[in-house]
């Protein structure tokens, strides 16, 4: 199971790994955003268009799934879509009493407003766990002095990552994150020899990362197409 990317629904697939057997889960589940108009180059693969009802179950589940067999932090990277706000406020406000704080994604760079509404130029990463006792902010044992440039001098709510797409993998999922927003966080909140799990895997960053850094992952991926796309960048 471990440095794996499983095929296949991750709400059904969690079910089969043990309480408290990862480390870190490092996510960005789909934003929900209809993957036509000007989102439609999205993703070659998947459609993106759940019912609410069917999206908020989705991030529901995935989650709950998550800390049950979470030993750490939780991190959901998602933003704010015209499609997804109100199931996504839906959803977090379902989950206040697990979630810890929220960190600023601040990629550096100003996405055009489609309406009218401001330019993005950053997303959102929900911290979650299970304990509210987790270390978010550990002073005796700050890795995060080594991440000035990222989050300023102290470890702040806002990481300036900008983003450095693959032109590969652009054409066939513009979901992706940068490899180095996983990485920092493995980094500062899991060992050597450490477990990752990404529920929703799409092209591999969060792997490429634990991988990097002596990490193991487990990951689940909906598409085929993104399996071997990740398998790929992991292992050529
Ligand atoms: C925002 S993307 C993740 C991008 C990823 N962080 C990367 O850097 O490539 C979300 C991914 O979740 C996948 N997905 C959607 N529903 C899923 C499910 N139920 N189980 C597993 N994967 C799913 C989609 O195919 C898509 O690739």
């Amino acid at each position: 199971m471990l440095n794996t990317i499983v095929c296949g629904d991750c709400v059904g697939g969690m079910k089969s790994l043990d309480n408290n057997s990862v480390d870190l889960v490092f996510t960005s589940p789909p934003y929900n955003c209809g993957n036509k108009g000007k989102n439609k180059d999205m993703y070659k693969f998947y459609s993106d268009n759940l019912t609410n009802e069917q999206y908020l179950n989705l991030l529901d589940e995935s989650l709950h799934e998550s800390l049950r067999i979470c030993k750490g932090l939780v991190f959901y990277n998602l933003n704010f879509m015209r499609n997804n706000t109100s199931t996504l406020l839906e959803f977090l406000f379902r989950n206040k009493d697990v979630l810890r704080d929220i960190m600023v994604w601040d990629k550096m760079r100003v996405q055009p407003p489609i309406g009218n509404i401001l330019g993005k130029r950053c997303e959102f990463i929900f911290i979650f766990s299970k304990d509210p006792k987790t270390v978010i902010n550990d002073f005796r044992n700050n890795k995060a002095t080594k991440y000035k440039d990222v989050f300023g001098s102290w470890l702040s709510n806002i990481c300036q990552i900008g983003i450095k797409t693959d032109k590969i993998d652009a054409k066939l999922h513009r979901a992706g994150f940068p490899v180095d927003l996983p990485k920092i966080f493995i980094d500062m909140y899991t060992e050597p020899g450490g477990v990752v799990l990404d529920p929703f895997m799409g092209c591999g960053a969060t792997a490429m990362a634990a991988k990097a850094l002596n990490r193991h992952y487990i990951g689940y991926e909906l598409n085929k197409e993104y399996v071997d796309i990740a398998n790929k960048r992991l292992y050529g």
